[in-house]
């Protein structure tokens, strides 16, 4: 049987992968139908938005949208309907850590998962390719084929394929259009190449064929836990190298330059910061600990712990400098952070230092005001009560104050605390601030974003990540 030549797609999951991966296919393959499908109705509904606003902010990802939308590409709460009428499905829903039951706080929670195959298994009448898109723990593949085998219909064949998301949030509709690879991995039979054939044909649209890696299943679905666990691993090994530059003074941005230029190394992910966020590294590294531990290779487990530890140790030892650079004592005084979430040019708040730090700072009854271009209001209250269980919400909105410019949030404050390297920041007009603000006037510059200097020319008190320079 030659490859199956795919003409309708559905992706099962409207979600940060989901939605701009599976726009970007509709936008690059207009003879291909491609149907997003999601339970959460609030979703779909925006996805559809008249005024298109989109329920993820990622540059580019409106235009997209705009040029695809009721052309080929579809957004359904209808998932049985998406299932039964395409040739090619992604699972791209979401895999967190589990919350309980065993390997709680480690292992990838594959409910969501396992309840998307049972239900592609009840409604298919025809055959399938099933594409595992979601980020899993190795050997996923093979649960969801036994799932698939043991409900299918007479005559109805399911191939899976493993095609993990290596976009970054942020950067997603830029990294979709030009990866830097296509993962795909198959069964190593005729069917499985061939599945992985046609999986290959529709990223060949746009992906330069020599993009497009194919390996084996289990081949597929480490590599994506071992890229992000080498990626986090970057960030703390510059993250504790910080923390000695701090002891001693020499300069972190120096020590990255110098040790980035070597090839072998390279200049990417060396900067240093208030610590990595976002909803995949953490969670991938302690799938990858749980994998480990499962295999009985406790060293292996504890070798990839410490760069999630490495990672709660940045952030609370940020908090620890703020407090005790304000004279040890932060109780009663307002300070003001800029960013909430985990990275600039999202709007996705999952695992964002900002939470941490802010969860600190209100544990030390402090007084803070966030202001963030793109989360939502309603986003910030949940995290916070999430963070922080011994306080009601009524008492952490007694001492937080969410506003709209980062001129508003640092108004009379006593510090203000770099947490997410939006540009905007860099660009704030500083001599102002410094006018408003109390004095000393203390900035925190968690994510390396400010020219120091030039703030302390203005007459502020600068700390930064990884330079010796303590005041
Ligand atoms: N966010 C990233 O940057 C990123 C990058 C690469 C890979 N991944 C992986 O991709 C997967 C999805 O991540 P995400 O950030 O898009 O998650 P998400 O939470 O934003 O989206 C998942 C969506 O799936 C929907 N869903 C869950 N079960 C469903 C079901 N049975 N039927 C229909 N819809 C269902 C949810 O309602 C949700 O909207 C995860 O495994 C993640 O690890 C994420």
């Amino acid at each position: 049987m030659a490859p199956v030549k795919v003409t309708k797609i559905c992706c099962i999951g409207a979600g940060y992968v989901g939605g701009p991966t599976c726009a970007v296919i509709a936008l690059k393959c207009p003879h291909i139908t491609v149907t997003i499908v999601d339970l959460n109705k609030a979703r779909v509904d925006a996805w559809n938005s008249p005024d298109f606003d989109l329920p993820i902010y990622e540059p580019g990802l409106v235009d997209v949208v705009k040029q695809a939308r009721g052309r080929n590409l579809f957004f359904s709460t209808d998932v049985d309907k998406g299932i039964r009428e395409a040739d090619l499905i992604f699972v791209s829903v979401n895999t967190p850590t589990k919350k309980s039951g065993v390997g709680a706080g480690f292992a990838a929670d594959l409910n969501y998962v396992e309840l998307a195959t049972r239900r592609i298994a009840a409604v298919a009448t025809s055959s399938k390719i099933v594409v595992e898109k979601s980020t899993v723990p190795c050997r996923t593949a093979e649960s969801m084929r036994t799932i698939l085998e043991a409900n299918s219909k007479p005559g109805t064949r399911f191939d899976i394929l493993s095609n993990p998301e290596f976009l970054a949030e942020g950067t997603a509709i830029a990294d979709l259009f030009k990866p830097d690879r296509v993962l795909i991995g198959s069964l190593q039979s005729q069917e499985g190449k061939d599945a992985c054939q046609s999986l290959a044909e529709v990223y060949g649209n746009w992906v330069p064929e020599e993009r497009v890696l194919t390996v084996g299943l289990w081949s597929s679905e480490l590599s994506k836990l071992a890229a992000n666990a080498m990626l986090a691993q970057r960030i703390s090994s510059i993250n504790a190298l910080s923390a000695i530059c701090e002891a001693t003074g020499a300069n972190i941005d120096e020590v990255a330059h110098a040790i980035g230029f070597d090839s072998r190394i390279g200049p990417k992910f060396l900067r240093a910061s208030v610590g990595f966020g976002g909803s995949c590294f953490q969670k991938d590294i302690l799938n990858l600990v749980y994998l480990s531990e499962s295999l009985h290779l406790p060293q292996v487990a504890a070798y990839w712990r410490q760069v999630v530890e490495m990672n709660e140790y940045q952030k609370s030892r940020f908090s620890k400098t703020v407090v005790d650079t304000l004279f040890n004592t932060i109780t009663g005084k307002h300070i003001a952070v800029l960013g909430f979430a985990f990275k600039a040019d999202t709007g996705d708040t999952r695992e964002s230092a900002s939470i941490s730090i802010i969860r600190d700072f209100l544990q030390e009854r402090a007084y803070v005001t966030i202001y963030d271009p793109k989360v939502e209001e309603a986003q910030i209250w949940q995290d916070l009560s999430e963070a922080a269980p011994n306080l009601t919400l009524e008492t952490i909105k007694k001492q937080v104050t969410i506003v709209h410019s980062a001129l508003e949030a640092c108004q009379q404050k006593e510090a203000v605390v770099i947490a997410t390297e939006w540009k905007e920041f860099r660009e704030i007009d500083w001599e102002t601030v410094y006018q408003n603000m109390s004095k000393p006037a203390f900035v925190f510059d968690g994510r390396l974003l400010v020219d120091a200097d030039k703030l302390r020319k203005i007459g502020f008190k600068v700390t930064t990540i990884g330079r010796g320079e303590r005041l």
